[in-house]
């Protein structure tokens, strides 16, 4: 999926063929050893070994493109953080052996021993200088918990940088298993995450039914928003084996940033579920990883077919009434950025059902002179769609009724 979500990255962000180069900083600020035996005995790579090939990838992906005439030098420096030395020595051989010597020796690659906590008021402003005018860097935070990234290091990257983007793993289930009265305000003082628990959430004899799901819910408010970044996506991965689900959290500054991260998981839909509804007010049903009374894993979203079809049903359903809400009608680019958050729909599955129920006369696309247009391909960004009035009793009581 990381593999994935990079390549598609590095193409997002050279789509323009004149471009001749790319600048980014990527903190790997968790990066593991580089290399692991599976159960089977089979060898897997692990993240600044998948980062580089990903690049690789890219730039041959990026090379091939047909109308691309100019090479395109892609200036990447990965900073590797571990906190364990041994790793940081297992993983400087890995790399050696698979020919990222000179990059090592050029400081295109480094690797950082310590707390990332502690090195990322640094690597943040190594980042920024780099890239002051595009903002742009990654960091990639597979912590193996849920409190070695306080929210003051989210909120430091997002107050910093323009463009930065985060891919934050935060085990969740561990989490509500392990807290209890005695160790929730530690919990708290390590993350800077203050107020979404309380004692009386976790004591057992005064919580109450949905109790899992109200800590969860309120941990992900507060880490998503309060992180300063303006776009995120809450998908869940539930592993076959290991501690119960873990968030995979993707924060950002840009909507297409969030776009591409949902396309990924659509593309990898056997690996994630997301416990929520399928149109645009995915969080409507909720989304915690278990009902709490028999333990049960909750339904899941699966990014599969089956999800695609309820997703554009519930979209076909669900747009007329958020447009309806806006009497004067509301700008197409507008209408994604306010809706993406809350959908695990991707940009073009909203504009494919847009332009459904533009067919259908529910709603009609103005362009910049007033005029009604006759879109039936694409939108643009600054087309005005607005609920047609003659079909708002009719629809309106509909839903009323359904209500
Ligand atoms: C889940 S593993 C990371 C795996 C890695 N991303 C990969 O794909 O191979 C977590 C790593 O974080 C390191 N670690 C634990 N606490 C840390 C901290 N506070 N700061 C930096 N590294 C830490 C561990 O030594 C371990 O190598």
């Amino acid at each position: 999926m990381l593999r994935d979500y990079l390549v598609d990255y590095f193409l997002t962000l050279v789509a323009r063929p004149e471009q001749d180069q790319i600048k980014i900083t990527i903190v790997d600020g968790f990066c593991g050893g580089g290399l692991y035996l599976n159960e089977d005995g089979k060898e897997v790579v692990g993240s600044p070994v998948v980062i580089l090939e990903a690049i690789k990838e890219a730039k041959v992906r990026v090379m091939g493109a047909t109308n691309r005439r100019k090479d395109i030098h892609f200036d990447v420096q990965l900073l590797c953080v571990d906190a364990n030395k041994s790793a940081l020595q297992h993983l400087r051989q890995v790399l050696t052996d698979r020919g990222y010597a000179d990059q090592l020796a050029r400081s295109e690659i480094e690797l950082v021993e310590g707390e990332f906590a502690n090195h990322a008021p640094a690597l943040v402003q190594r980042a920024r200088k780099r890239s002051p005018k595009s903002g742009r860097a990654l960091f990639i935070l597979d912590q193996y918990g849920y409190d070695q990234v306080p929210l003051q290091t989210l909120q430091a990257i997002f107050s910093t940088m323009k463009r930065p983007e985060v891919i934050l793993t935060f085990y969740v289930d561990s989490l509500i298993n392990y807290l209890s009265p005695d160790n929730w305000k530690a919990f708290e003082r390590k993350t800077g995450v203050v107020g979404a628990i309380t004692a009386a959430d976790l004591d057992k004899a005064t919580r109450g039914p949905g109790w899992r799901r109200k800590i969860q819910s309120a941990l992900y408010e507060q880490i998503t928003t309060k992180s300063g970044a303006s776009f995120f996506t809450p998908f869940f991965v539930r592993p076959q084996k290991g501690h119960g689900d873990y968030w995979l959290l993707h924060l950002s500054h840009h909507w297409k940033a969030r776009d591409v991260m949902a396309q990924t998981h659509w593309t990898h839909h056997n690996h994630f579920v997301q416990y929520a509804g399928p149109g645009l007010d995915m969080f409507s049903t909720g989304y915690a990883t278990k009902i709490d009374d028999d333990g049960r894993p909750q339904a899941a979203f699966e990014f599969d077919d089956l999800a695609s079809q309820s997703s554009k049903t519930a979209l076909l359903e669900q747009i007329p009434r958020a447009i309806a809400a806006c009497p004067d009608g509301v700008p197409f680019r507008k209408f994604i950025v306010d809706q993406i958050n809350w959908t695990p729909a991707t940009e073009s599955m909203i504009e494919e059902a847009i332009l459904d129920v533009v067919h259908d006369q529910q709603i009609e696309v103005i362009g910049d002179n007033g005029s009604v247009r006759h879109v039936r391909t694409a939108i643009q960004d600054d087309h005005v769609l607005r609920f047609r009035r003659q079909f708002s009793l009719g629809l309106l009581s509909k839903m009323t009724a359904v209500e």
